[in-house]
């Protein structure tokens, strides 16, 4: 396993690899990916096997620009004025998939509609590159924590990679808004780095129920998904001797100087900085826990607030 730092040889590498049916993990603005070319059943199989994932569980495809977006999908108007504000960037769409150009069924779990997302950043190079989309779950084994660095990619299944590319840490540092468009109505189906106050902003209507649209239509949303090895409390009210901490904002809760260790996701109070900060800090606690409990002070639920309280929630959740 190897990895490069973004640069020409680096890129080409990383093409080559897909062009031969590899699996390449890649940088996003949201958190890593482990990339193949969308029509290449070898290598999606491998990005299955390698995450340990459920095959019904369908991958998120990145375009490389609008243009391909339009090849593989229908796009209603409500959908295209999402695109015009918000690509590229954090967030996806779940749209009828045309059957024009290939993205193989595995990848879509057989499913009819296809979550594209424009990205930002190498992937959507490559993209062009290959003149087709790269579809890429987040770089992680399923059910631990989403990657926002090389090194989180490494530690976790770098062992199975022939090449991960390294471009910094991932500046939103949650995984991407999903939205669906049924009857001109919006449906959240997962909160992510694109705050819903923004998309009702910009559409003038409200979205409706993420459980219900999630439950049916995101069948990857287990409650355990996102789990660090540790035990988490989240919005704790005080800690206990051993205890590790995750703070947010000026105010500590009751007990905070007892915490073996602690780190603040964002001093000032900012969800954005949160964000970008949640995966790295949750995967440095796990691994100073040694059994101790992670205690987590309450994140406000508004903005980048509402993916960052969906991911601890699930983080908090007993595995299964
Ligand atoms: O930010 C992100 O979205 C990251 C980066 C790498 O792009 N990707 C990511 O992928 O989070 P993944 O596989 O970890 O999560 C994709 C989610 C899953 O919950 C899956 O069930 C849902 O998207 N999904 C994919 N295709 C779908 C479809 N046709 N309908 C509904 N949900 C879909
Ligand atoms: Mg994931």
């Amino acid at each position: 396993m190897l990895i490069w730092p973004i640069n020409e040889e680096a890129k080409n590498r990383a093409l080559k690899l897909l062009e031969q049916g590899e699996v390449v993990a890649l940088p996003t603005e949201t958190v890593y990916g482990l990339g193949a070319r969308a029509s290449c059943q070898q290598a999606i199989k491998k990005i299955y096997k390698i995450k340990g994932r459920p095959s019904f569980n369908p991958l998120i495809a990145h375009v490389g620009s609008v243009d391909m977006a339009d090849q593989y999908a229908k796009i209603d108007s409500l959908s295209e004025l999402l695109i015009e504000n918000f690509w590229p960037g954090p967030l996806t769409l779940v749209l009828e998939y045309k059957h024009a150009k290939p993205i193989h069924t595995l990848a879509r779990a057989g499913l009819d509609t296809i979550a594209l997302r424009y990205p930002v950043g190498v992937i959507k190079d490559l993209s062009l590159a290959l003149d087709e989309a790269i579809v890429a779950p987040s770089a992680n084994r399923s059910g631990f924590l989403s990657p926002t660095t090389a090194a989180a990619v490494s530690d976790d299944i770098g062992s199975k990679l022939p090449l991960i590319l390294d471009g910094g840490a991932s500046k939103v540092g949650v995984e991407s808004t999903i939205i669906k468009v049924v009857n001109n109505e919006l449906f959240l189906l997962r909160a992510g780095g694109l705050a819903p106050e923004l998309i009702e902003a910009v559409t003038g209507k409200k979205l409706n129920s993420m459980q219900l649209a999630a439950a049916i239509e995101a069948p990857g949303m287990l409650a355990s998904h996102y789990s660090p090895e540790s035990a988490l409390i989240i919005n704790a009210e005080s800690v206990n001797e051993g205890n590790l901490l995750l703070c947010f904002g000026k105010t500590r809760i009751t007990g905070a100087n007892k915490a073996k260790f602690s780190l603040n996701l964002s001093p000032s109070g900012n969800l954005e900085e949160a964000a970008s900060n949640l995966f790295n800090y949750l995967h440095i606690l796990d691994n100073l826990a040694e059994g101790g409990l992670i205690m987590v002070e309450p994140i406000p639920r508004y903005g980048l607030g509402l993916a960052i309280n969906d991911r601890l929630l699930r983080a908090a959740a007993p595995k299964i």
